[in-house]
């Protein structure tokens, strides 16, 4: 033993190997830190989550809570020792061909579940695989396809291998399932590495003092410094919006939400942790809590926001009155939801020179960057953004996190410091989706055709402005859902208050407006006795409809398709619920729900435009140069397959380089449903461009083959030696070059114009079984029906839908963030392995007149219409109408027995 360590000898992967650590140290810590292993990734350390899953001695075990002593004398196996000589294991290969990863970093996790399981029984059941995967959970693909792969290792079924239209197996799925693949915290800078961390507000909100920090300094040689506001080289202010910078990197004088940043300590990892927060000189003050009741009242907690408004959105269209024969009203609740990618936040910033270097997990790299500069006080050409592999973000790495501490700390100390999130802190401190309050009113004539319709909604948007005015202007937009109404005037507020500050969360508001219209939707279907698929099919927006913004939808708009398409699902659910509940014990009801969806792909009235480079090496591969950051939905093949078939040669002859604001153009931001929409028009556009050039060159006609493979270009009969052509800057010796922003025109003050270029239409359907007695739902089956206008990779495009539809059973029935009481996954519950019902997925594609190759957007589409879905479900099946989600036992409980 040494220093309270010890060495700890024990066979890894089939190797021996011997390492000296405390034997009360995390295995995980061991595996990744000691040993370098860092394909066994942690989420929580708590055991909540099961991504640092490995087999000791032949079981699974969570290595976070498993002392590395265990693994003195054992058998330790990981996810780097599945593959055997360069090949996949059929495990990881069924993984890949299912597309069973997306984001990647529960999938080493679900791997060593899945192999210990396949270890003892090699022919499971369903049941069986839920069963032994689930301890690990998984926040991006639904479960569906991870269950597929496990039950399908014999499968032969090859990834199709051609662009636009293939299910081409993701471009970077082996790394992911290897444990290769690089997320916030697997990436560490050469030579030592300082660690900060933040010291958080426990109150809501507080005036806080900070004393004399040179005892703690001096009791702790570890430490290396403090970091106050006043360390703050430039702007102590971010935020979203050029008008909305409000979020200081470290409060000053006070904190208006939990976990808001005071103050930053900078130092050795282990003099970090013996450091606790109460021993340090701090004195609260607490303050009265602004809250989402009393906001409207209290003082007002930003000076640019009088009354505690943020700022407020509106659409208002009036049309021929009409009579009405049927009306109906209702109000909403919906709490914070939590984003609970299983990735917490992570990265390291390094100071070279005058620059500033910051590798980090991001959705945003070009948005960090000039958010960055402004807080170093530096030009933004001296900020450069290295994203890593994103553990999923679903809009909650939009926002600034690891970055701004780190490269305060790097700048001033001239010294490579990294940060890495608990799972406490990213839940506490991070942006959430924004609570709402709904009141909203329809009505319809004889016929069910909409004449009415009415809608404002409060939207909590927290502590600081985010996101929040991106969501009090897209709701107003959405709110009639995707229905034609010819009177309609819909409002929101965004509303401060102490609580986390809310931000882009899938669906930016507008999953809480489609609970409040969908359910208004079933009960005038009710009053006319219009079945509601009927009801929805006669008011559903097509082609040539106007929106309540007065715009008029172009051949894209494929609504009644999707009505159609589901139909025959719609039909058998019911007749479903119908027959079990004829036999069934009077507590237990079954009942099914529809509800439609539509999405405007990209900024709301505002230019977003994407720019894309791809180029000739001389070594003869063609590179595409992306900045669109792959967060697990899949841009990078997508990018790769857009660009595969613009420039007519196989995806396997493109290269990739993404993200690096050095090296690529600024594609904007991996949120909004606009990657594929928009980076990929972008894309088309530049491999076309090269395409030209390269016939050009070639001196060949538009129809001749391309061929960039070999270190050669063939061109129709002709040939390029690339090493031979003279290099442009970038060291490229033919590129293309290609930039699209989609079209729109600003809102007037009635909110009317052209917001967003594309719009993506749903509808699903859910099945449902309540037990009246315990106030419990299961969901039992989903059918959704998407207008993606075409899928560029079907596969990708089901996972996106799969993931979509588990958060939003989430929303409907579990997910509810309390600040300072859900800070983690056992208290914040998110759907399981055995909370997913299977999915009927149908893909309709009408091809969008402006998409690439008619491709629309689908990662928020997939999510809105679920939660709707199953409260109309459970409305059917219990004949309560629920009114506030998450649907918990008790309130439903509560519903039926009032
Ligand atoms: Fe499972 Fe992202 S693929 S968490």
């Amino acid at each position: 033993m040494t220093g309270g360590r010890e060495v700890i000898a024990f066979t890894l992967n089939g190797r021996a190997v011997e390492a000296l650590a405390d034997p009360l140290a995390r295995l995980s810590d061991l595996l990744r830190d000691t040993l370098g292993l860092t394909g066994t990734k942690t989420g929580c350390n708590a055991g909540d989550c099961g991504a640092c899953t490995v087999r000791l001695d032949g079981r699974q075990v969570c290595a976070c809570l498993t002392p590395a002593a265990r693994a003195q004398g054992g058998d330790v196996a990981t996810v780097e020792g599945l593959a055997r000589g360069g090949r996949l294991s059929a495990l990881q290969a069924a993984f890949l061909r299912h597309g069973a990863a997306q984001c990647g970093f529960c999938t080493p996790g679900m791997l060593m579940a899945a192999d210990d399981l396949l270890a003892r029984d090699p022919a499971p059941t369903e049941a069986r695989v839920q069963d032994a995967l689930g301890g690990v959970l998984c926040r991006c693909t639904g479960y569906r396809k991870i269950i597929e792969a496990v039950l399908d290792l014999a499968g032969t079924a090859e990834a199709g291998p051609g662009a636009v239209g293939a299910s081409l197996a993701k471009t970077d799925g082996a790394a992911k399932l290897t444990g290769q693949d690089r997320f916030g915290a697997d990436a560490m800078p050469d030579g030592p590495c300082l660690t900060v961390r933040a010291v958080r507000s426990p109150h809501a909100h507080a005036r806080f003092e900070l004393g004399d920090f040179a005892p703690v300094l001096a009791a702790h040689p570890g430490l290396v410094c403090v970091l106050t506001a006043a360390d703050v080289p430039g702007r102590n202010l971010y935020g979203i919006y050029p008008a909305g910078k409000d979020q200081p990197v470290l409060a000053e004088f006070r904190a208006r939400h939990r976990g808001e940043p005071v103050c930053a300590l900078v130092g050795d990892a282990a003099a970090l942790d013996a450091i606790k927060d109460r021993d340090l000189p701090i004195t609260w003050h607490a303050l009265p809590e602004v809250t989402f009741a009393n906001a409207l009242t209290e003082p007002d907690l930003h000076p640019h926001a009088p009354g505690n408004v943020l700022c407020q959105g509106r659409v208002a269209r009036q049309g021929p009155a009409r009579a009405a024969a049927a009306a109906a009203g209702i109000e909403t609740a919906t709490g914070f939801v939590e984003h609970a990618y299983i990735e917490p936040e992570a990265g390291f910033a390094r100071r070279v020179g005058d620059r500033i270097e910051i590798t980090a997990s991001t959705q945003t790299p070009y948005m960090d960057r000039d958010e960055i500069a402004p807080i170093l006080g530096i030009p933004p050409e001296a900020v450069r953004i290295v994203p890593t592999a994103v553990g999923g973000g679903f809009g909650g790495k939009l926002d600034l996190s690891v970055q701004p501490l780190t490269a305060i700390a790097a700048w001033k100390l001239r010294r490579p410091v990294r940060m890495v999130y608990t799972r406490t802190e990213s839940m506490a401190a991070t942006t959430k989706r924004h609570p709402a309050r709904i009141k909203a009113s329809a009505e319809a004539d004889a016929q069910g055709r909409l004449t009415r319709f009415r809608f404002h909604g409060d939207y909590d948007t927290g502590a600081y402005a985010s996101w929040g005015p991106t969501v009090a202007n897209r709701v107003p937009v959405h709110a009639t859902g995707p229905y034609q109404v010819p009177d309609v005037l819909c409002t929101t507020t965004a509303i401060h208050t102490n609580g986390p500050p809310s931000g882009a969360f899938r669906g930016f508001g507008v999953p809480q407006a489609a609970i409040a219209g969908e359910a208004l939707m079933d009960m005038l279907a009710a009053q006319l006795g219009l079945d509601p698929l009927e009801i929805r099919r006669r008011n559903a927006l097509r082609p040539g409809s106007a929106t309540a913004t007065g715009q008029v939808l172009d051949e894209g708009a494929a609504l009644p398709e999707c009505l159609d398409a589901i139909e025959p699902r719609w039909l058998a659910l019911k007749a479903r619920a119908a027959s079990f509940n004829a036999t069934a014990p009077a507590h237990l009801r079954q009942g099914a729900g529809i509800a439609c969806m539509w999405y405007g792909i990209g900024n709301t009235s505002l230019s977003n435009p994407s720019e894309m480079v791809i180029g000739i090496t001389p070594a003869g591969r063609a590179t595409l140069f992306s900045g669109a950051v792959d967060i697990g939905q899949g841009s990078n093949t997508v990018m790769t397959q857009i660009a595969a078939e613009a420039l007519g040669v196989p995806p396997g002859q493109i290269d990739l380089v993404t993200g690096d604001t050095d090296l690529t153009r600024d594609a904007g931001k991996t949120s909004a449903s606009r990657q594929t929409f928009v980076s990929g028009n972008a894309v088309r556009i530049a491999a076309r461009a090269l395409r030209a050039e390269i016939l050009r060159r070639a001196n060949q006609g538009p129809d001749a083959t391309v061929r960039v493979a070999g270190g050669t270009i063939q061109a129709g009969t002709a040939t390029l030696d690339p090493a031979a052509m003279p290099r442009d800057a970038q060291g490229l010796v033919l590129r293309g070059e290609g930039r699209y922003d989609p079209p729109t025109t600003p809102l007037d003050e009635d909110g009317q114009g052209s917001p967003y270029a594309s719009y993506a239409f749903a509808a699903q359907a859910a099945l449902v079984e309540v037990d009246i007695e315990l106030g419990t739902v299961r969901c039992l089956r989903i059918a959704a029906a998407h207008d993606v206008g075409r899928a560029i990779n079907p596969q990708q495009v089901e996972g996106q839908i799969h993931g979509g539809i588990a958060q939003g059973l989430g929303l409907a029935l579990m997910e509810e963030f309390v600040p300072g009481r859900t800070c983690n996954l056992h208290d914040y519950l998110i759907p399981t392995i055995g909370d997913v019902p299977p999915i009927d997925t149908i893909l309709i594609e009408r091809p969008d007149p402006l998409g690439p190759y008619g491709a629309k957007g689908v990662g928020e589409p997939a999510l809105v219409a679920t939660a709707p879905a199953i409260l109309n479900a459970i409305a059917a099946a219990s004949g309560v109408r629920m009114t506030q989600v998450p649907v918990t036992p008790s309130r439903l409980l509560a519903a039926l027995r009032p």
